[in-house]
């Protein structure tokens, strides 16, 4: 998918990955709709990079469908659409510190459930579009994590969420292989954003001795990088990529 004049949504635009993603898009050519929970946020993202903003919460099925029609409408066809949106954070089952189960609903609820409604809305709008180059007509770009498949003491909602977004995408890539429309999914390690920022200082100092090379964390201009390498590869579909300098996470005991 050529970038250049293309229409593309991101969600979780306001910070972190989403941000640098909807940034090098538009740097790169694309009309960028802004989707995300924080509506001033969003708002100076999109401002900064001459994108939409719209702001919506995508735990919720009606404000999302609204906030789809919004952001095609901006774009035109939006044939590129990457889900960034999500919620990270440690949320135990049982014991003193357990969250409610409404907690761990939504996690599931935004995370997975939301990443699943926005693909729908923006592949069936895609259908009544022109397939381009190849039979081409659209690339859906989802997120996962590396606690998908090595689960943390705490993580079991966002470990669902990231599993189903995981285990989906092939699933996803066969039934619009047909539409020309292709579903991937990136697995990152641990990034510097706000969300690793909020976990505990003792998970973090882990990072240098559980990632191989480079043992650091990502940073979100190396995310962005990667979701514009699978626009561009056409051949790229129904992979789950991890993007991680080969981090695995270990079994924790210190955290709640
Ligand atoms: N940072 C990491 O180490 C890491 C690792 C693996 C996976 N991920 C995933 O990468 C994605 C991006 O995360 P990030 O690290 O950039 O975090 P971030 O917190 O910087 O950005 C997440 C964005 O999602 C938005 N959001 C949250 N709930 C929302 C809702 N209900 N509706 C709309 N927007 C909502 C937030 O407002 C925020 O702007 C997430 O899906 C996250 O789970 C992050």
């Amino acid at each position: 998918m050529r970038i250049s004049g293309t229409g593309a949504i991101v969600t979780g635009a306001a910070s972190g990955m989403g941000r640098a993603t909807a940034t090098h898009l538009a740097r790169a050519g694309a009309r960028v709709a802004l989707l995300d929970i924080n509506a001033a946020g969003v708002r100076e993202v999109a401002a900064a990079i001459g994108g939409t903003p719209v702001p919506c919460d995508l735990g919720d099925s009606a404000a999302t469908a609204a906030a789809m029609e919004q952001a095609i409408a901006a774009v035109g066809p939006a044939r590129i659409v990457i889900s960034c949106a999500g919620i990270g954070r440690l949320e135990p089952v049982v014991g003193p510190a357990a969250v409610p189960f409404e907690q761990l609903a939504q996690t599931i609820r935004v995370n997975l459930t939301g990443t699943l409604h926005v693909l729908q809305l923006a592949a069936s709008a895609l259908l009544g579009q022109p397939a381009l180059e190849d039979g081409e007509r659209g690339v859906m770009i989802m997120v996962a994590s590396g606690a998908a498949f090595d689960g943390p003491i705490a993580g079991a909602a966002y470990t669902a969420s990231k599993g189903g977004i995981a285990s989906m995408t092939l699933s996803l890539a066969r039934e619009l292989g047909d539409a020309g429309i292709r579903v991937n999914t990136i697995s990152p390690g641990a990034f510097d954003t706000a969300m690793v920022r909020g976990l505990p200082a003792e998970m973090l100092a882990t990072v240098p001795s559980i990632t191989p090379f480079p043992k650091r964390m990502g940073v979100p201009e190396e995310f962005a990088a990667l979701a514009r390498h699978i626009c561009e590869n056409r051949f790229l579909n129904g992979a789950v990529i991890r993007l991680d300098g080969a981090q695995r996470m270990p079994y924790f005991s210190a955290v709640p």
